[in-house]
């Protein structure tokens, strides 16, 4: 079983890739009497704090949800906000990330964003492509059941041209089709707001990762709520199937 990282139980310590679902942007700001893209602006300064903390805890992957592919069924209006929110988070923040030594890199389909956002995400991963402090994933218009057919579509295709036999065709060669080909699976999903689903994210990869699901919405998520995050994952005993040891 060539997926499993260890046949053992292991107490676990600091996670090196955590996963985030960052929700509740709206019911921050409805709560407010404000307009849902203040949530979503506020939000993006959350995300400025959580990176910071996980840089400093030593965190090596961080993985952000911030548009899924079923987004897309919100308002034009929401839709048009979040995509210019990004478009200047883009522009501003990437000469920041690039001192800080972080490397991004986007996963989901880009083909229906805007080009010029399209242009902003390579430029982004280009500039960043050496960097070694942090790696952050940006998921966006990213939906997992879509990631897993596109990579199975993928592989039947070097299949049928005999680049790739089915006898080679195991756990690991397909995940080398996914998205995230290369990057560790996530140790750690905090999902904020107080909803407990996983939304279409991950699914593959996060078949052995810790859930914590803390209760608060995305912007006003801090440190503290990090570090308790940190602290219930080391509380965990990871099995991966052994016994409990
Ligand atoms: C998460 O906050 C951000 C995105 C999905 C883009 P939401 O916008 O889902 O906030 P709630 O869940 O409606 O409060
Ligand atoms: C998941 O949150 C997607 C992101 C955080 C980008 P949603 O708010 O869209 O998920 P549901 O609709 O509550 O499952
Ligand atoms: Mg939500």
């Amino acid at each position: 079983m060539p997926s499993m990282p260890s046949p053992h139980a292991r107490i676990s310590a600091v996670p090196s890739h955590v996963a985030i679902i960052m929700d509740g942007n709206g019911r921050w700001a409805r709560a407010r009497g404000l307009p849902r893209i203040e949530g979503h602006r506020r939000g993006a300064d959350a995300v400025r704090r959580m990176l910071r903390a996980a840089g400093e805890a030593g965190v090596r992957y961080v993985t952000i949800f911030s548009f899924s592919s079923e987004n897309w069924r919100r308002s034009t209006a929401e839709v048009d906000d979040l995509m210019g929110l990004l478009r200047l988070y883009l522009r501003s923040e990437i000469a920041e990330l690039h001192r800080s030594g972080i490397r991004v890199r986007v996963i989901g389909d880009r083909k229906p964003l805007p080009q010029d956002i399209v242009d902003l995400i390579h430029g982004a991963e280009e500039r960043t492509r050496n960097n070694q402090a942090l790696d952050l994933i940006v998921a966006l218009n990213y939906g997992a059941r879509g990631e897993i057919v596109d990579a199975a579509r993928r592989l039947a295709d070097d299949v049928v041209a005999g680049r790739v036999a089915l006898s080679e065709i195991d756990e690991d060669a397909f995940a080398g089709y996914l998205s995230t080909a290369g990057i560790p699976d996530p140790d750690l999903l905090i999902r904020t707001s107080g909803e407990q689903r996983l939304s279409n994210f991950l699914l593959w990869q996060m078949a052995y990762a810790e859930l914590v699901f803390i209760d608060v919405l995305w912007p006003d998520f801090d440190r503290d709520h990090f570090d308790a995050a940190m602290l219930e994952y080391g509380r965990r005993e990871r099995r991966y199937g052994a016994s409990v040891g």
